[in-house]
């Protein structure tokens, strides 16, 4: 199976397009819900908890494990591959997504200014901004945290005047910031679930960047890459849902998403 980790409900806009383009897969998908959101926490927290839900994923028998969610990756994937997985799990891999985002940024602005929101272990991290200099030096990239979207997210207020209110503050902020500012990226796997009210704040010339679509092709050119792994993974067609909350609330969280008719399990991190 292949795991996909979020800190919450927001990696689930990336295993949307995941199954989306690996239908006969299996996944596993797990969210750190009880603990959501990680965006203010400090690096140790993010890397201690993004570290117990990969083990619990390689417990499940994933050996390929997606980190959706930018705060995990930009925090805690570098020291996971570096100083955990060639000890303990060397023939497991775990994959982030800001990194593959960083490669195809440059193609969804057409002025060479990019916008990036996220969450504030994202921005302060500097990890889109040391990325995408690597990918394309000559963008200029303004990035910008919303703290108060996540929350937002998990908390049901979509489509709410709150919700509105917040959302419309951060992307004045970020356009006041650079008005030039051609495409903007959705830095937070949780932001997709807010498109009406980022649509609406945006002025429209604006593009707007879905990390699914691009992580998704990514996988499918990691798999291709990676022969070798791509026979581990099984291919059943089927999902399964972990929560570090209840059942039930994810149950009900997820339908809010769009997926209905799970049954989800709860575990203990
Ligand atoms: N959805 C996650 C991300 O992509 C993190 C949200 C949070 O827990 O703060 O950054």
């Amino acid at each position: 199976m292949i795991g996909v980790f979020d800190s919450g409900f927001g990696g689930l806009s990336i295993l949307k397009d995941l199954r989306r383009v690996l239908p006969e897969y299996d996944f596993v998908y797990l969210g750190d819900n009880a603990r959501a959101p990680y965006g203010s926490r400090t690096f140790e927290t993010i890397f201690r908890y993004t570290l117990q839900a990969v083990r619990e994923l390689f417990s499940r028998g994933c050996p390929l494990v997606i980190l959706a969610c930018n705060t995990a990756s930009a925090k805690a994937l570098r020291s996971i591959q570096q100083d955990i997985l060639p000890y303990e799990f060397p023939d497991r891999r775990v994959l982030g997504i800001v990194r593959p985002t960083a490669e195809e940024i440059g193609k969804f602005s057409r002025g060479g200014h990019i916008g990036v929101l996220g969450t504030a272990g994202t921005v302060s991290s500097g990890s889109y901004l040391i990325e995408i200099g690597h990918f394309f030096p000559e963008l200029k990239v303004t990035q910008h945290a919303c703290p108060m979207w996540v929350p937002i997210v998990e908390n049901g207020e979509r489509g709410t005047e709150g919700a509105r209110f917040f959302v419309k503050k951060d992307v004045d902020a970020l356009m006041a910031s650079d008005p030039q500012i051609d495409a903007v990226l959705l830095a937070c796997t949780h932001y997709p679930l807010l498109e009406s009210e980022i649509r609406a704040a945006l002025p429209p010339q604006v593009r707007l960047v879905f990390q699914g679509d691009i992580v998704a092709a990514k996988t499918i050119d990691y798999l291709k890459r990676h022969p070798e792994m791509d026979a581990r993974l099984s291919k059943g067609g089927k999902t399964a849902y972990l929560t570090s909350d209840t059942a039930e609330f994810f149950e009900k969280g997820a339908f809010l998403f769009g997926i209905e008719g799970i049954s989800a399990e709860s575990v203990a991190l």
